[in-house]
């Protein structure tokens, strides 16, 4: 899988130019979920796709930007689902951004991920790679990315990062949010999924939510780009994730844009979840 990390490295320092120096503009299109798309998107997810055409272990790829899955290499073992450019649109405003990678094996479900990637695109961009343990990498100076640390979670952390609108809550999700800012849980919340787990994978832990809501009864968070690579993070943090009551690694979509209601976060806070989502 060595050849699908460089080819990610590489993308990630071409995007990372893009961003810095390229129209934030909208683009005239849409993608499969509707979102118009960013001219920023369109070019992160051009970069990708060709970065992933030179590697020949590469079966097939499925971009959140595109309709379906599109092949690459018959002989190619891994299928890789990604989103290019995830929370684009922050970067009008400034804030960080992220690109997410899940490499399969057998097919896009969650008990086939074999490993997970991500790159913050932030004040400087970090590239942490998911297998048996997570590792984190800092570019420097000489585009190089150079190891920097393992990241572990912490039984119990101190962020909370509540996703959607609380108007659009369901009450015992606003109960236990407030429950848990009751306990002294502090609020994190970019609009951004990757710096917004990031922190919490940095700081510790937390919890980060993206419940069934009253406007996306199915979540916002799509399984295959975002939900599966990042549960497989915090698994192989020492934390967890769920869908509410279920594990996430152990759903299976139907579609390759389907979406899941998402909870990830150090073990203590996923079992409060656990205790307030499995109550009838
Ligand atoms: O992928 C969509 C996304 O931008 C995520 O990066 C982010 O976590 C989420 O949407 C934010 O959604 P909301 O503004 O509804 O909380």
């Amino acid at each position: 899988m060595t050849e699908i990390f460089e080819a990610i490295k590489i993308s990630a320092i071409r995007i990372r130019e893009a961003i810095e120096f390229d129209d934030t503009g909208y683009s005239k299109d849409h993608n499969a979920t509707g979102d118009t798309q960013l001219k920023l998107d369109i070019k992160s997810d051009i970069i990708i796709e060709e970065e992933f055409r030179k590697v020949l272990s590469i079966k097939e790829i499925v971009s959140e930007e595109k309709d379906d899955k599109t092949p690459l290499h018959l002989d190619g073992k891994y299928l890789i689902g990604y989103d290019p450019l995830d929370g684009s649109s922050l970067i009008d405003v400034n804030l960080s951004v992220g690109s997410i990678f899940g490499i399969y094996e057998g097919g896009y479900a969650g008990a086939n991920l074999i490993a997970s990637v991500y790159v913050v695109y932030g004040p400087r961009v970090e590239l942490v790679i998911a297998t048996d343990k997570v590792r984190m990498y800092r570019l420097n100076q000489n585009n190089e990315f150079i190891y920097l640390k393992d990241i572990v979670l912490n039984q119990q952390g101190k962020l909370n990062a509540p996703g959607s609108t609380q108007m659009c809550w369901e009450p015992k999700h606003k109960q236990m949010i407030d429950d848990i800012f009751k306990d002294g849980y502090r609020l994190r919340y970019s609009g951004g999924m990757v710096p917004d787990l990031h922190q919490i994978l940095l700081k510790g832990g937390g919890l980060f939510s993206y419940p069934s809501t009253s406007d996306v009864p199915k979540g916002k968070l799509r399984l295959i780009f975002e939900v599966f690579p990042f549960a497989f993070v915090f698994e192989k943090a020492g934390g967890a994730s769920i869908d509410g009551q279920k594990r996430i690694l152990d759903l299976v979509p139907s579609h390759p844009h389907d979406t899941s209601p998402c909870f990830f976060g150090s073990k203590n806070e996923i079992q409060r979840v656990l205790e307030v989502y499995g109550r009838k």
